[in-house]
């Protein structure tokens, strides 16, 4: 049922910040992680993990990227690799490694084939972070953590992938523990967490503003999407939800990558659209945009307060002061918002675009 909301996608995109709450219930309680709901097999397999393998598709690789950045923020070392990849190349497995697999549907074939060869690989077991209780990556893993998203009907997965975040930031707190965080910087992060829902509120409470943005983007054949750090694999989100419900091409780009190829791209007729937080490489960012500024590109920006943007003509879309842990998973939404909305201007299927299907259960 999708109640008062016109398509699944976006009730799931307002479903957000209740998912995230549950996905939160009974795992962090006034600042303090509390590792015993993971269940001992898993916290016994944490204490032997000195590196992390990620195997996944699609919206579920990108979760696993911008894990990636927050594991090795800790000093745990991190691999991710989409799965049709990396079952067929030879792997060299580090010593300590676990391999964790992130899938909404459970079923994924290249996920669940790359969970069953890595019996003879070395590992030190395998956990996936998927949000089907009675899937078979569950059933075949060795230790699970559970999103509760609830089940996502939209082709196009916007709640399961922030819900995959929230888990794997809570694997990547655990793990930190086991390499000499403090209670306090425990505390910093655990509370980012918990003001995650309220701060997801806010950013939909813009959906207005972003309705408008999308017009410009209803004519449009390509879109450039540029990020840096963990905001890369943002972009590469934004990137997939525009192209596979609006059908309208977009890439995404790390925006340092730009002057080595893409910028030839670059004329009125590119959007470029850019996550840009107030974080240690937005200087590197802007120089970056008024590159694009300079070939006459249209800039579509998501910023927050302390963002100085200073570049002629653009347009900006300034999100509350969130904080640096959470804030992938806030500028994820804008980007969701922006494709539902094109692809509405468009009158393309939101729901079920074409030639794709929820759950691919074949290779
Ligand atoms: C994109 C999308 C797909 C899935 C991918 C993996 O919106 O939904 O890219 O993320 O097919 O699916 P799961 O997560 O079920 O393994």
């Amino acid at each position: 049922d999708k109640g008062p909301y016109a398509h699944y996608m976006l009730k799931e995109i307002y479903e957000q910040p209740g998912v995230i709450s549950e996905t939160l219930e009974g795992r962090i309680h006034k600042g303090r992680l509390l590792e015993a709901s993971f269940g001992h097999e898993t916290t016994a397999l944490l204490d032997k993990t000195k590196h992390v393998q990620i195997v996944a598709c699609g919206t579920s690789y990108h979760a696993g990227l911008v894990a990636k950045y927050w594991l090795e923020e800790v000093g745990v070392g991190c691999s991710v690799e989409v799965a049709s990849e990396y079952r067929y190349r030879k792997v060299v497995v580090p010593e300590g490694s676990l391999l964790i697999t992130i899938s909404q549907s459970g079923e994924t074939a290249d996920t669940l084939a790359a969970l069953r060869d890595s019996c003879s690989k070395g590992y030190i077991g395998s956990l996936t972070v998927c949000n089907v209780p009675e899937s078979s990556l569950v059933r075949e893993s060795d230790v699970c953590f559970m999103t509760r998203a609830g089940t996502e009907i939209g082709v196009a997965s916007t709640k399961a992938f922030t819900t995959q975040l929230v888990a794997l930031r809570l694997l990547m707190i655990a793990l930190a523990r086991r390499k000499g965080l403090t209670p306090e910087e425990e505390e910093t992060m655990v509370n980012e967490l918990h003001s995650l829902p309220r701060q997801v509120e806010v950013v939909l409470e813009l959906a207005d503003k972003i309705q408008i943005m999308a017009e410009d983007f209803s004519d449009k054949h390509n879109a450039l999407f540029l990020g840096r750090g963990a905001f890369y694999p943002v972009a590469m989100e934004g990137a997939l939800k525009l192209k596979e419900i609006s059908y309208i091409h977009a890439e995404a780009y790390p925006a340092g990558e730009l002057k080595h190829g893409p910028l030839a791209l670059v004329d009125e007729t590119m959007p470029v659209v850019c996550a840009l937080p107030d974080d240690p490489l937005l200087e590197k960012v802007l120089s970056n945009l008024q590159e694009v500024r300079a070939r006459g590109g249209e800039l579509f920006l998501f910023s927050d307060h302390k963002v100085n943007i200073g570049l002629d003509r653009y347009q900006s879309l300034t999100l509350a002061d969130i904080y640096p842990g959470t804030a992938p998973i806030v500028y994820s939404i804008p980007l969701q918002l922006l494709a539902y909305h094109v692809a509405l201007l468009k009158g393309t299927d939101v729901d079920q675009p074409r030639n794709l299907a929820k759950s691919v259960t074949v290779e």
